[in-house]
Parts: structure tokens; sequence; C-alpha cells
């Protein structure tokens, strides 16, 4: 097959090298890619939100599927113009993919589907907010409505935590657009995991459990990332979860999505928070609860879930895009996975580009995948180019083998003021 694959990250490197693996040659291109991508594709300098530059390439070269990785182009209509086109595209049609970027669209739909999750109030009055904090307890969680780049959610610990965050959103307008419509929400109490559904349109297969590492420093301290790492699967999510999680989470959401005339047909990526013995019960009633949807394949889930998927990964993708998804599409092989993202120093906040990266080949030589998230060539060498740099993943029959895989890689890479959790899968050994 001829498969383009929309995005410069760790994500769609996983995603390129998986469709590599196939049992079928295909013919891959990365719209814009980055370094890693290059090996194995051919990297096409559009960038991931130029849907003009995009649809007027597919045209031209008739790509047989185009994999859409980032949530920016999804929700800007990128798959809705493919397809006018008469060109495949696996994604969620603009109208879907407002499940992640509209988080009060999301809880509408969870709403009118029954699904398990916080209970939350809107508003667009400051005041009315605020006056509604004290129905909801401490802590209480204060969500911008639109895509603030991760950063629209303040987990607030008092009253006036919260009533910043109401101001900065509706007053001071930190988050333009995005925040002019605020969520008030009922604080969960547990452990999160991630849960990627593929979808296409009618029926889903779940994907392997994960677990994200949202915080940059070891223990979850520190400010929030785009994630440091992830290990699948996740042990909080026990196999007698999963079908609930199916059928009265995610299929739930596609029924009440395509009730509205909405096909969704992608990755729909279920947040969801569980509930420990003795943790504090949601009003939902329910041990499970969703955080938040996502229309896309997380980062960086994707890059530990994938290498633990076996048999041909562009039929799965193809048919979730043309609705003939069937369970037998997901075939996962028995060894567990981990990634450790390598950072830039000062990531989150401001950090250097263009630094030499070493050590590549002699992190695969341990074993390890090495997926680019921020790099690019320059002058013949790869250098970083992103706060995230590099996801380097670890298979291995037991975590402990996958971990220790991994850090085997990451100890070979260096580049200056370099970064990473020494923590991946702290939960999951917490455990037992
Ligand atoms: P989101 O952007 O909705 O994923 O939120 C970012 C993070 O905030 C989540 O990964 C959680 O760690 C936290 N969070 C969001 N909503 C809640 C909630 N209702 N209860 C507890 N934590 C939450
Ligand atoms: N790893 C979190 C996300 O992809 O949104």
């Amino acid at each position: 097959m001829k498969i383009l694959v929309v995005g410069g990250g760790g994500r769609e490197h996983a995603i390129a090298w998986r469709l590599s693996k196939d049992p079928v040659k295909h013919e891959i291109f990365c719209a814009p890619g980055n370094a890693g991508t290059a090996a194995i594709a051919k990297n096409i300098p559009l960038h991931a939100e130029n849907i003009d530059g995009i649809v007027a390439w597919s045209v031209e070269e008739q790509p047989d599927l185009v994999v859409v990785g980032p949530e920016a182009p999804l929700v800007s209509g990128l798959v809705d113009a493919l397809e006018a086109e008469g060109i495949k595209a696996f994604g969620p049609v603009a109208a879907g993919a407002r499940m992640e970027g509209s988080k009060l669209f999301a809880k509408e739909v969870m709403k009118a589907a029954g699904v398990p999750t916080g209970r939350a109030e809107a508003f667009t009055d400051p005041e009315k907010a605020k006056a509604a904090l004290p129905g909801f307890g401490l802590p209480v969680v204060i969500k911008a409505d639109g895509l603030a780049a991760g950063k629209g959610v303040v987990v607030a610990e008092t009253l006036e935590e919260a009533e910043t965050a109401i101001d900065d959103m509706l007053v001071a307008n930190k988050f333009g657009d995005a925040g002019a419509e605020v969520l008030v929400e009922e604080f969960l109490d547990g452990e999160e995991c991630s849960i990627l559904a593929l979808v296409d349109g009618e029926t889903a297969v779940l994907l392997p459990s994960s677990q994200d590492h949202k915080r940059i420093f070891d223990g979850d301290k520190g400010p929030n990332t785009g994630g440091m790492g992830a290990y699948s699967p996740a042990p909080v999510v026990t196999d007698s979860m999963l079908p609930y999680i199916r059928d009265r989470i995610i299929l739930p959401v596609v029924q009440e999505l395509a009730k509205r005339g909405i096909k969704y047909r992608g990755i729909l990526y279920a947040g969801l928070m569980v509930t420990p013995e003795g943790g504090r019960i949601a009003k939902s009633g329910s041990r499970v609860n969703v955080v938040e949807f996502n229309a896309r394949f997380g980062d960086p889930e994707t890059e530990a879930v994938l290498p633990r998927l076996g048999g041909d990964f562009s039929k799965a993708l193809m048919n979730a895009a043309t609705g003939c998804l069937a369970s037998g599409d997901v075939v996962v092989r028995p060894e567990m996975s981990a990634t450790v993202i390598i950072a830039s120093g000062g990531y989150p906040g401001a950090y250097l580009k263009s630094k030499p990266i070493t050590g590549l080949d002699a992190a695969a030589a341990k074993g390890a995948v090495v997926f680019h998230c921020g790099t690019k060539v320059e002058n013949g060498g790869v250098v970083t180019s992103g706060g995230r740099v590099l996801s380097v993943t670890g298979l291995g029959a037991t975590l402990r083998e996958a971990v220790d895989t991994a850090y085997a890689g990451v100890s070979e890479i260096a580049f200056e003021k370099a970064y990473y959790r020494k923590d991946i899968a702290h939960r999951a050994f917490g455990r037992n």
C-alpha cells in the first residue's frame, strides 16, 4: 500500500515504523516526519496543519490511505477534506474530533450515552462558576473547554486556586477562545490509564492498555508535560474491566455519535481513572470513569503499544477507516513494553535546540527501538528540535525486562542537557 502518515513526532514515527514491519511492504510517506521517519519513509515538507497542502499532495499522489496523527488537523477537518476528494483516511471527521476539541461536547455526549465520568457544570460567567464551587468539594477540577496544548486543566486543592483558575480562563482570557467557557468538574480519585480503541463507525476493538507519566519529575512530581514515558499493559486495568470499558464507555459513545449523524472512525482514546478499593467513589457510582477523550493515538502511549502488535497493521487501519473492522484485525504479542522519553533540559519550559545527538545506533544494538519525537537532520547529523526528543522503547517477557532494555538504550544516548525520568512503570512495580 501507499500510505501517508501525517505528523512529525514520536507517535508518527511509531506508526510508520509499525507499518514498515507489516508482512506486506508499503510505500510510506510522512508529512512532515522527522529524522527518524526519514530512515523508513519519505518525508514530505508539509506541516501537519497545512490542510490544503496535504490534500493537494494526496490528490496528486493518490495514496491508498492517509493516517492522521495529531489532533489539530483532525479538529480542522483534514479527514473531511480528504474524503471529499475520494481519499481514504484514518481518523475521525471534524465533528467526531470534537470529542477531544471540546470538553463540553464530550461531556454532553457522555451524559447522553450514560458513560461514567466526573459530574460537571459549564459556565461562561465567572461569578456563577465560583458560586458553584462549594457543591463540588475539594479538590475540584477546572477545565477550559477547547484545546489548550494540555495546559487547560487545573486540579485545585483550595477554593482560592479554583477561583484563580476560573478568573484566568474567563476574565484574563489566558487560553483565548479555548477558555471562553469552563467546566467545573468533580475530582476523580485513583490511578489513570489509557485505552486506545480502534473504531470503524460502528464497532470497536481495544488495543492493549497503557499508562502515561505526565509529570516531568520522578515520583510524578512537577509540572505536566506531553508525557515522559509509558508502558503496556497497565495492571491497573484488569482483564475483567475490558468488556466494561468497551461496552459501557467506548461503544455507547460511538453509537451516540452515530445517532447524531457522526460516523466516528479512527482511534477513540479514553483517558480513564480507576478508583481503588477504599478510594472515594465518584457520583457516577462506577470505579472506572472517563477523564477525557482524545481523537487520536496517544503520545507516548503509541510508542509503547504499537511495538506489541503483530499481524498486518495496515489492514487494521484500513478496515477501521472503511467500516469493516473485525476483532481479528488486532493481534497482540505476548511481550510487554516500556518507553522512556528523553527530553531537552528545561522542558516543559524553555529549552535548547539543534544539539547533536549521539548513541542512536548503540541504543538499537542494546535491543531498544528508538522513536524520534523532536529531531531533524542538520549538516548530515541528527540534532534535537523539540522538547521531547526521543522515545526509547524496550520489549520483554516481563515488564522488568522491557524497562531494563529501554533504559539500556537510554544510557547509550547523549546530547547536551538531556533529561529523562528514571522511574517509568513505577506504579506497576509498586503493586507487587
Ligand atoms: P485532561 O487534559 O482532561 O486529560 O486533564 C489533564 C490531567 O488532569 C489528567 O490527566 C488528570 O491527571 C487530571 N484530571 C483531569 N480531570 C480530572 C478529574 N476529574 N479528576 C482528577 N484528575 C483530573
Ligand atoms: N499521552 C497523552 C496524550 O497523548 O494526550
